[in-house]
């Protein structure tokens, strides 16, 4: 729709794995793709969100220097996935002149702490221990709706694990509408991006669990600047079942087998009848294995080669983030002074 603009942000801590690429940067390549096919269609903003890296903060110059290599690496790993600098804007958190940060505060003046304390991020993050309850880990759902509500973003594509983000980001529009006898904000709708179909990429060391960067355990998942020698040696070793003749999606029964099939599906971007169809005429694992990962290295294929030509050009890198950024900052800051206005700034 005409006045729609796309957002969505990830964070530049460690490599992009399957489950991040299914679930959230591929649905952002299509979603950018979409828009510049329409003629005036919906500006789509990536953001990188740098300032939530501190929400963990780590000491010292050395852990400086790799948060600084990180957020290089981020930008690299988004160019390497298909966002394309010239349909979307590529921009840093904390390379948008303080106007993130400006919101922030604008809505912390307004966010219930009763609110607050209940999100699950909240009670999960803490870990019961005092010396983690800091503010910035506390009001950091705030400071994503300011991420948001900068942009007077439409609509958001995120996993499900995000709907709460989003709640209190609608919230917080309303309340800030409301407060100020205003229509600012508009309330932004949730895009849900799932992985494969729609569901969560299971880790491949334990099928119970989602594909995530903090299990622990670099056999769980692919990343997708994996070697092909990487790959086929985590899907040789991905946990599967005693039934080694045939191969078909059962999440329940199947759980490993049938993540693997997910994997697939999503990858080719089909169905799952056509791919139990093409596997149906193996008959061992060591075939079944064998196909999985050719289609994982020939669908990353393009990923690993644009992150090899864009990582190391530290010149691109850096022309593409100035460009995106001073373009993100000529929208939230026109924003920001209708948000001033409003307040009496
Ligand atoms: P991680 O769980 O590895 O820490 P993040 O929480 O940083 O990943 O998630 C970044 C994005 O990737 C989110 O949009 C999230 O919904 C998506 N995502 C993360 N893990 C998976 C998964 N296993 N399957 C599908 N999407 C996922
Ligand atoms: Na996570």
């Amino acid at each position: 729709p005409a006045d729609a603009t796309v957002f969505s942000m990830i964070q530049p801590t460690g490599t992009v794995h399957l489950g991040n690429y299914l679930g959230a940067l591929r649905p952002w390549q299509s979603i950018q793709d979409r828009a510049a096919a329409v003629a005036g269609g919906p500006r789509v903003i990536y953001g990188i969100a740098d300032l939530h890296a501190l929400t963990v903060p780590k000491r010292g110059r050395a852990a400086a220097a790799t948060l600084a290599a990180q957020r290089r690496e981020a930008v690299a790993t988004l160019l390497a996935c298909g966002i394309d600098p010239e349909r979307a804007t590529v921009a840093f958190q904390s390379g948008v002149a303080g106007l993130h940060t400006e919101l922030f505060w604008q809505l912390s003046c307004l966010a219930p702490m009763g609110y607050l304390n209940r999100m699950t991020q909240w009670k999960d993050k803490r870990g019961g221990d005092p010396a983690r309850e800091r503010l910035g880990l506390f009001a950091y759902p705030v400071l994503m709706a300011a991420d948001i509500l900068v942009y007077r973003a439409t609509h958001v594509p995120v996993g499900d694990d995000q709907s709460q983000h989003l709640e209190l980001t609608r919230y917080l529009a309303e309340r800030f509408n409301a407060w100020y006898d205003c229509d600012l904000f508009p309330l932004p709708q949730t895009l849900y991006c799932g992985g494969g179909h729609g569901k969560k990429v299971r880790s491949l060391t334990d099928p119970q669990r989602k594909m995530s960067k903090s299990s622990g355990d670099a056999m769980s998942l692919v990343y997708v600047t994996d070697s092909p020698e990487q790959i086929r040696a985590k899907v040789r070793k991905a946990r599967t079942d005693s039934i080694s003749d045939s191969f078909y999606f059962d999440p329940e029964g199947r759980p490993g087998v049938s993540n693997l099939l997910d994997i697939v599906a999503g990858l080719q971007e089909v169905p799952m009848a056509t791919v139990e169809r093409d596997v149906a005429g193996l008959r061992d694992y060591g075939a079944f294995k064998g196909y999985v990962a050719d289609v994982i290295v020939e669908a990353l294929r393009p990923v690993r080669e644009r992150y090899a030509r864009y990582s190391t050009d530290t010149q691109y890198l850096q022309s593409v983030v100035d460009q995106g950024n001073a373009a993100a900052t000529e929208i939230a800051a026109e924003n920001m002074r209708r948000v001033r206005d409003v307040v009496g700034l």
